[in-house]
């Protein structure tokens, strides 16, 4: 078979679509305000607002995506970013990255990395002296080169908070010095507002904040068709407008969406490379499915009964509901129901809309508690 037949086909053709988390999307949807502050957060040189950011929102928002975005541009214009997870020893691994750092060691930067090997030596004064002096003179000599220094921390409901109070600090010293940093981090909304709360990193109370909430539908239709446009497709109106409503603006489901709508179109490209409503009913309903046991199941992995009948109890309401009522509900004093609804809360499936209501954080979490009820509850007994 000669390469050229080879090339005609389905093969031709390949999903742009990336359902995966953390997974750069084939269009950035619904951030350009975001990124636009960024930018001139970078133009506007040391200690402008655009460089101290704090971006929530909950699993699947595109918080990741957002944080490698800005890492690129920062990137582009010749800064050195470092990325760190707060799962990770934050200050160590920032130590770490940057004593083995090409960019550094090629423009002459080198850093000592003094209580590493040492650390179980060292007190804790003194591990802090040593990060303090290795992180300044870094930020110090980059500055001098015209470039500058980006700590981006992902999970950072998980960080540390005093390893959160040293970095802070730190940043704070180098932008009262005019020095070029720039410090993103990002996390589950509750958890970052409860890091925040605590003492010692106040200073990072005043970031500007991004809440990724959901992206207007029609953008989503719009970056749909752009996408599958340039992957050779078409889609119908009426399938377009089906698919992003599918998607509730939120960002995974866009991707997931766009999966199996453009998968179900793909099938039938030797006769037509139009998706076809059928097919985007056909493709929302595998991405639901996908959705529920990757997403909302993983979400629901181990909480205690009393939790799941909280969970249960709020699917009566459409909407919000109100705590006293779930509490009622599950024929409990409201002070009880109260440590369930906490833990629930933490663990983003909820979250409180107004004093004393809570709402699912997580779309379609309602349908597939109902739909899935009778196994969900026969693995607690029945
Ligand atoms: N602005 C966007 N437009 C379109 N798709 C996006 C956007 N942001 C993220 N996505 C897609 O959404 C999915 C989730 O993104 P990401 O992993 O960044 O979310 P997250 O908020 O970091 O989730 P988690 O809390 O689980 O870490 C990925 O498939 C990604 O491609
Ligand atoms: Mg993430």
């Amino acid at each position: 078979m000669t390469k050229e037949v080879l090339m005609t086909g389905k093969s031709r053709y390949v999903n742009p679509f990336k359902p995966t988390a953390g997974m750069t999307p084939p269009v950035l949807i619904g951030r350009d305000s975001v990124i636009d502050d960024f930018i001139d957060g970078m133009d506007e040189g040391p200690g402008a607002p655009g460089r101290l950011l704090r971006i929530t929102g909950p699993r699947g928002s595109g918080k990741t995506v957002l944080l490698t975005e800005l890492g690129g541009i920062a990137s582009d214009r010749g800064w050195t970013v470092i990325n760190v997870s707060g799962k990770e020893a934050l200050c160590q691994s920032i130590q770490e990255q940057l004593a083995a750092n090409a960019r550094l060691k090629s423009l002459d930067i080198r850093i000592s990395v003094p209580f590493i090997s040492a650390e179980a030596h060292l007190g804790n004064a003194q591990t802090e002296i040593g990060f303090r002096e290795s992180f300044s003179s870094v930020v110090r000599a980059l500055t001098k080169k015209g470039s500058g220094l980006l700590i981006a921390i992902d999970e950072v409901q998980d960080a540390s908070p005093d390893d959160m109070a040293v970095l802070a600090t730190n940043v704070q010293y180098m932008i009262r010095e005019q020095q070029n940093i720039a410090l993103l981090f990002a996390g589950i909304t509750t958890g970052v507002l409860n890091l925040l709360n605590g003492e010692g990193i106040t200073f990072l109370r005043r970031a500007r904040a991004e809440e990724l909430g959901s992206i207007p539908v029609d953008e989503v239709a719009a970056a749909m068709k752009e996408t599958i446009e340039a992957s050779g497709l078409r889609i119908a109106d009426d399938a377009l407008s089906y698919a992003a409503e599918t998607t509730h603006g939120y960002a995974y489901l866009i991707q997931m969406v766009g999966y199996y709508v453009w998968r179900a179109g793909r099938r039938h490209v030797s006769s037509s490379n139009l998706i076809m409503l059928d097919d985007a009913k056909r493709g929302c309903a595998e991405a639901l499915r996908e959705f529920g046991s990757s997403v909302l199941g993983t979400a629901l992995a181990g909480l205690t009964r009393p939790a799941m009948e909280y969970l249960f109890a709020m699917t009566k309401d459409s909407a919000a509901s109100a705590t006293s009522t779930v509490a009622g509900r599950m024929g409990i004093p409201p002070q009880n129901a109260n440590t369930y609804r906490r833990m629930l809360i933490d663990r983003q499936i909820i979250e409180r809309t107004a004093p004393g209501y809570v709402a699912f954080s997580i779309p379609f979490m309602r349908d597939y508690l109902i739909e899935n009820k009778d196994e969900i509850l026969s693995r607690y007994g029945g």
